[in-house]
C-alpha cells in the first residue's frame, strides 16, 4: 500500500486551483443513465471514486470516452445490466445513486446493499422508504436490494431524516415519474442544486432544489446535456485549514465562497484573515497560535461533517479548549486516536470530542481510516515537528485530486512512497 511521507514545518504560500467536486460529480454521472443521448461532463476530478462510478456504469454496458480536453462523454443508450454488484458497492457506497435512475428508466434495479463503514452504519432506509411512496416494490434478498415498478407515480414525500444521496436518488427517480412529486425534509447541500441544474438541462422540471421544498414535475424523456462540474468546497476548505495550521498565506481559485460560509466564519474565529470574491478565497494566518473554535456539524447550511476532522488539527494546536459535536455520523472520530499519537490531546465521549490545545505536534507513523480522516492526518503532518508517514492513503485518493502535488506547489514537502 502506498504511503505519504510528510516533512513538517513549512509555511504554505502561493496559489492553487480547486478541482471539480466529487460529491457533485457522482450523482451527475449516475443521472446520465436517465437519457439515451450523449452526456458530456467537463471538469471531472481525477479520483478513485469517479473511476469506480465509471466502472459501475461500464459494467452495466455504458460507453464512456475521454477527449483531448479531458471531457468525458457518457452514452447509456445500450445498458444490458441493471445491477450494481457487491464488488463495486463495497468500495463506494455512493453506488446507491444508480438506484433512482435505473428505476426511472427501466423500472427495475438490483443493487448490493451497502454494509457498514468506518464513519457509521449508514443505512439506506430513507432512500427505500421514499421510493416505495413512488410505487416501487422493494425486497431485500441475499444482500441485494431488488426494486421493481411498472410506472413511477408522483407523490408527496417527507423524508424521515435528512439525506444527501437519498434526496438525489429521489430527484432523479421523480424526474421521469408520472405527475408531480414534492420532497420535504430534504438535504440543501450545494451539490443538490448542482444535480437539479444538470437534470433541468436534460429537460427535467425541478424547482426549489437547495430549499426546504423540492417540486418535480415528471417528464416522459430526458435528453443529452453538457455540464461543467462545479468546484469542490470540501477540497477548498481542507487547503484553507492546511494554510491556517502552517501560518501560511494562500489563494484558492475557482471556488464560489458562498458554498462554504460556515467554514469561512469558523476560520475567522481562529484568527485567520480571510478575503474572498465571487470565484476565489484567500487566507492569511496572522496569529502564531490559532484560537480554539467550537463546532457542531449538521446538514447544510450548517458546518459540514466533511470538514470536522480537518478542524480537529486547528483545535489541537490552539491556545485553549474546544468542543466538537458530530451530529451527522455516529462514528466520525476515528482520526482522533491517530492524531493523539502525534501529540494531540483529544478525548471522545459519545458524539463529542474535547480538544485541548498543545504547544506542538510531532511526526509519527499513522494510519488513515477514511477520506476526511486521512486529510486531517496529512494536515497534522504539515505542522508537526519531524516526519510523518500516513499509511493507507488509498482513502485520500478517493477524494482529493493530486493532493501531494498541490500541497508541494504551496511549499510542503510530501513524497509518495511506493507500496
Ligand atoms: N441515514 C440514514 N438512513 C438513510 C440515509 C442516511 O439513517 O437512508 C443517516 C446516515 O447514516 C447519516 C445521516 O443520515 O448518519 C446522513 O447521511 P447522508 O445520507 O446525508 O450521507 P450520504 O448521502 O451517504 C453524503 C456525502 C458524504 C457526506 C454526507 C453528509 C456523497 C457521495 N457523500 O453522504 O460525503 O459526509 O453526505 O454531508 O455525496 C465524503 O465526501 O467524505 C463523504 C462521506
Amino acid at each position: 500500500m502506498e504511503k505519504l511521507l510528510i516533512k513538517g514545518g513549512n509555511n504554505l504560500k502561493g496559489k492553487i486551483s480547486c478541482s471539480g467536486a466529487k460529491n457533485a460529480a457522482l450523482p451527475i454521472i449516475a443521472a446520465s443513465i436517465l437519457s439515451d443521448e450523449k452526456i458530456v461532463l467537463k471538469n471531472l476530478p481525477y479520483l478513485q471514486d469517479i473511476t469506480t462510478m465509471f466502472e459501475l456504469l461500464g459494467s452495466m454496458g455504458a460507453e464512456i470516452s475521454l477527449d483531448e480536453n479531458m471531457n468525458f462523454t457518457i452514452n447509456t443508450s445500450d445498458l444490458k445490466e441493471i445491477e450494481a454488484r457487491y464488488e463495486l458497492v463495497k468500495t463506494m457506497r455512493a453506488s446507491i445513486l444508480v438506484l433512482g435512475p435505473l428505476l426511472a428508466k427501466y423500472g427495475e434495479a438490483k443493487i448490493a446493499l451497502p454494509g457498514g463503514c468506518a464513519i457509521g452504519s449508514r443505512p439506506v432506509n430513507y432512500h427505500l422508504d421514499s421510493l416505495k411512496k413512488l410505487g416501487v416494490n422493494i425486497s431485500l434478498k441475499n444482500g441485494y436490494i431488488e426494486a421493481k415498478v411498472n410506472k413511477l407515480k408522483g407523490a408527496d414525500i417527507v423524508f424521515d431524516g435528512i439525506t444527501v444521496t437519498g434526496t438525489e436518488n429521489l430527484m432523479m427517480a421523480a424526474s421521469m415519474a408520472e405527475g408531480v412529486t414534492t420532497l420535504q425534509n430534504v438535504a440543501k447541500e450545494p451539490e443538490i442544486k448542482d444535480l437539479a441544474e444538470f437534470l433541468n438541462k436534460m429537460g427535467a422540471k425541478i424547482d426549489g432544489a437547495g430549499t426546504d421544498l423540492i417540486k418535480i414535475t415528471g417528464v416522459k424523456k430526458l435528453q443529452g446535456a453538457e455540464f461543467n462540474i462545479p468546484a469542490d468546497r470540501i477540497e477548498a476548505g481542507t487547503y484553507l485549514v492546511a494554510a491556517v495550521v502552517t501560518q501560511g498565506e494562500i489563494l484558492i481559485e475557482n471556488i464560489d465562497p458562498s458554498r462554504l460560509m460556515q467554514v469561512i466564519e469558523k476560520l475567522k474565529e481562529t484568527g485567520a484573515c480571510i478575503e474572498y470574491d465571487k470565484n476565489s478565497i484567500s487566507v492569511f494566518m496572522r496569529e502564531s497560535i490559532p484560537k480554539p473554535v467550537d463546532i457542531t456539524t449538521a446538514p447544510f447550511p450548517n458546518f459540514p461533517t466533511d470538514m470536522q476532522a480537518q478542524f480537529s488539527v486547528i483545535n489541537a494546536i490552539s491556545s485553549g479548549i474546544a468542543k466538537v459535536n458530530e451530529t451527522v455520523f455516529e462514528n466520525r472520530f476515528m482520526h482522533v486516536l491517530e492524531l493523539n499519537r502525534m501529540g494531540c490531546d483529544i478525548s471522545v465521549k459519545g458524539n463529542q470530542a474535547i480538544i485541548k490545545g498543545v504547544n506542538s505536534l510531532y511526526g509519527a507513523e499513522v494510519m488513515a481510516t477514511d477520506l476526511r480522516a486521512s486529510a486531517s492526518l496529512i494536515i497534522a503532518g504539515l505542522c508537526a515537528e519531524g516526519e510523518t508517514i500516513v499509511d493507507r492513503i488509498y482513502h485520500i485518493d478517493r477524494g482529493y485530486e493530486r493532493i501531494e502535488e498541490k500541497l508541494n506547489y504551496l511549499g510542503a514537502e510530501i513524497t509518495r512512497l511506493p507500496s
